[in-house]
């Protein structure tokens, strides 16, 4: 069968760091490169965690390339409430053997895209969309070149989650979400509405801690903690898991429940920055973007788990 070639650009990030794991554990996936944004905690240390778990996981084939440490325009807003000031919960950071690869997240993304054939390479996006944004102003042809780009990001039935009408990820960078959306690329969109139905709860943190091995017992850890903070500042006794989802829907689209739409991002007001606008009202034939709505989260974990099992 032939792999999928995948760029994964991410924040880590608690779920972030699920969201490698279960990349790095998938026979399915040519993993070209993992890129980094500041986000959830600043850059340098957004690239600092995803090289831990990519040792965890023993992929250092995989490059890592930092990125934008900072929003198109915006100063940089943070999570570190929900990530731990490091970014991977209550874990002890450590340098990792291996450093970045060398170059920006943007070039890295030009260049492994344009090498390719068109539509053979997806991108998988967990953070704030600064460093697409980037690249497209770097190459005008990458977003008619890029395969589906999947997007963790943006509400719509459901309300905020870092301020009552936007989501974080978009809410970080609205500006660098308004161009991307406004481009070419082929884009899913793994919103809150269907993210809030992935939820961690206490047997689905047990099956994967006593799966053994360091990325699950990581895995486990990182999931202790979000359950904690999750209990402590929101009051849910389940947290939900966001991006997984971008990658699980690469693996196996039947996963989840897609809408055709059109979506467009608040930039002008402070009131509603980052608020996504998803109009459903389209010819669904031509459109380039589409809505996940529902989602079976236990395949989701299904394959968490399975790709765990395969880490050391
Ligand atoms: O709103 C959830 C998103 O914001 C996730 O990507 C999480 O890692 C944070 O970056
Ligand atoms: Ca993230």
């Amino acid at each position: 069968m032939k792999k999928q070639s995948l760029i994964i650009d991410c924040d880590p990030g608690v779920d972030d760091a699920l969201g490698l794991f279960l990349a790095f554990g998938s026979p399915g996936l040519e993993l070209l490169a993992v890129t980094t944004v500041g986000g959830n905690v600043p850059g340098d240390i957004t690239a600092r965690n995803a090289r831990i778990m990519r040792q965890l996981a023993g992929r250092e084939d995989v490059p890592v390339h930092a990125g934008a440490d900072r929003p198109l325009v915006r100063e940089p807003v943070a999570a570190a409430e929900f990530h731990g000031e490091g970014g991977i919960g209550d874990m002890t950071p450590f340098e990792p053997r291996v450093g970045n690869a060398p170059g920006p997240a943007a070039q890295a993304i030009v260049d492994l895209v344009m090498a390719r054939p068109a539509g053979s390479v997806a991108l998988a996006i967990m953070g704030p969309m600064t460093n697409l944004a980037l690249a497209m102003r770097l190459e005008p042809k990458l977003a008619a070149h890029l395969g589906p780009v999947s997007v963790m990001g943006g509400a719509r039935s459901e309300g905020g989650n870092i301020t009552a009408s936007a989501e974080f990820n978009i809410y970080a960078d609205p500006d660098a979400a308004a161009e991307v959306f406004a481009s070419d690329c082929d884009i899913t969109v793994f919103g809150l509405d269907v993210t809030h139905q992935v939820r961690v709860s206490e047997d689905r943190i047990v099956a994967i801690e006593v799966l053994g091995g360091e990325s699950a017992r990581t895995a486990g850890e990182l999931l202790r903690f979000s359950q904690r903070v999750e209990r402590e500042i929101v009051g849910w006794d389940a947290g939900p898991l966001h991006d997984p989802c971008t990658v699980a829907w690469l693996l196996d689209r039947d996963l989840f429940g897609l809408k055709p739409c059109r979506i467009e991002v608040e930039t002008v007001s402070d009131l509603t920055r980052g608020h996504t606008a998803v109009e459903f009202r389209v010819d669904a034939a031509t459109a380039r973007h589409h809505w996940a709505v529902s989602v079976d989260a236990g395949g989701v974990f299904a394959r968490i788990n399975a790709s765990l099992e395969r880490l050391p």
